[in-house]
């Protein structure tokens, strides 16, 4: 068998499947998915749509999550009991979770709130995390957010308490402090593998944010060089990148935002226009396809390895083991206060 005719095979065994199980199965895709996925997707969306979906989604027995770990994971927090939430490689992780150890996150806290006190620090937690790292915000009245809402989500953190302790990702953390307007010399970075983050008692009392040391190597990848060679060679192109990049390349772009910004902005921008992007290569080979009528490039091929272990292969034999294989369980104790941090940014 070729490999077209053998993944002829899997869609239609995916689709028979769908069908047999109708309104029982929901399969959730995050953009960051291959075209074939996505294809065979209920609702695509970035990381904030598609755990809203997973909050939403109440008929469903079955939720196939076609991502990461930790955004499967996040979904079977937000399930409710009648529900399984199932993804097609359990391997499929990120490194940018990965960066924020629990230990590491605990002992972080702790050496912050000895200094400045619990009712000083609001914990903000990206949704790229573990659910102990959300269950840690839950407990210490914190919330979860994604780069669609961090700005309102750092917003509210601040109307609770005067400073904010932003787990993993230094970038975004840095990228919506610059955008709410909060001084460079205020934001600090925490490395946990230094005494108090490598910082001094007097810098993290005059702080107002604690970046955690955390970064997705997809998007550090970008340079503001490429930027500019860019600019050169397409003059009246638009750049739009993902809050994951460093504040340099953010800042030497024209608009930054979610997957969900990112495909939007490519929807609305007119005919004949040329749109340059700065997130993972799969994304943009996809609006290549879907935007015939606009010139679309991406700043540089760069592929998020995990996103990309999600296969027909592994989806198919997830959805032929359907309520069996896979299942993302998470403990009890920790999935009640994980609930109430991804809870808060469901309200906000
Ligand atoms: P979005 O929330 O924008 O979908 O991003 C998720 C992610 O992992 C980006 O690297
Ligand atoms: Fe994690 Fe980066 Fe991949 Fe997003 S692109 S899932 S942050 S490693």
């Amino acid at each position: 068998m070729t490999d077209i005719e053998a993944n002829k095979d899997m869609i239609d065994k995916i689709i028979n499947i769908k069908q047999k199980l109708g309104n029982q199965l929901v399969i959730l895709t995050h953009h960051y998915q291959r075209k074939e996925i996505v294809d065979l997707g209920d609702h695509r969306g970035d990381s904030f749509g598609l755990s809203q979906r997973a909050a939403q989604d109440e008929n469903a027995k079955y939720i196939v999550f076609c991502g990461v770990h930790f955004m499967a994971e996040s979904a079977a927090i937000l399930a409710k009991d009648h529900q399984t939430v199932q993804i097609p490689d359990m391997d499929a992780g990120c490194w940018m979770a990965d960066m924020a150890d629990s230990y590491l996150v605990e002992k972080a806290w702790n050496e912050v709130t000895a200094i400045v006190g619990k009712n000083s620090v609001t914990p903000l937690v990206y949704m790229n995390s573990d659910a102990f790292i959300k269950a840690h915000c839950g407990k210490n009245n914190g919330a979860v957010c994604t780069s669609s809402n961090a700005p309102k989500a750092f917003e509210w953190a601040f109307k609770q308490r005067e400073k904010i302790f932003f787990f993993p990702d230094e970038h975004l953390g840095r990228n919506t402090g610059n955008n709410l307007g909060i001084p460079s010399n205020e934001m600090i970075v925490w490395d946990p593998e230094k005494p108090l983050g490598g910082n001094t008692e007097q810098d993290i009392k005059k702080a107002k944010v604690f970046l955690w040391k955390g970064y997705c190597l997809v998007h550090t990848r970008f340079t503001t060089h490429e930027i500019d060679n860019m600019r050169k060679n397409f003059p009246d192109a638009k750049i739009v990148v993902h809050p994951e990049c460093t504040q340099e390349v953010v800042r030497a772009s024209d608009a930054v935002g979610s997957t969900s910004f990112i495909v939007n902005y490519v929807d609305e921008a007119p005919k004949g226009s040329t749109i340059i992007i700065g997130t993972e290569i799969n994304l943009i080979k996809r609006l290549v396809t879907e935007y015939p009528d606009k010139k679309i490039l991406p700043l540089k091929d760069s592929l998020c390895p995990n996103m990309y272990k999600i296969n027909l292969n592994n989806l198919l034999s997830c959805l032929e083991n359907i309520g069996k294989e896979n299942i993302v369980t998470i403990d009890e104790a920790i999935k009640k206060d994980a609930f109430t941090a991804l809870e808060n940014m469901l309200n906000l």
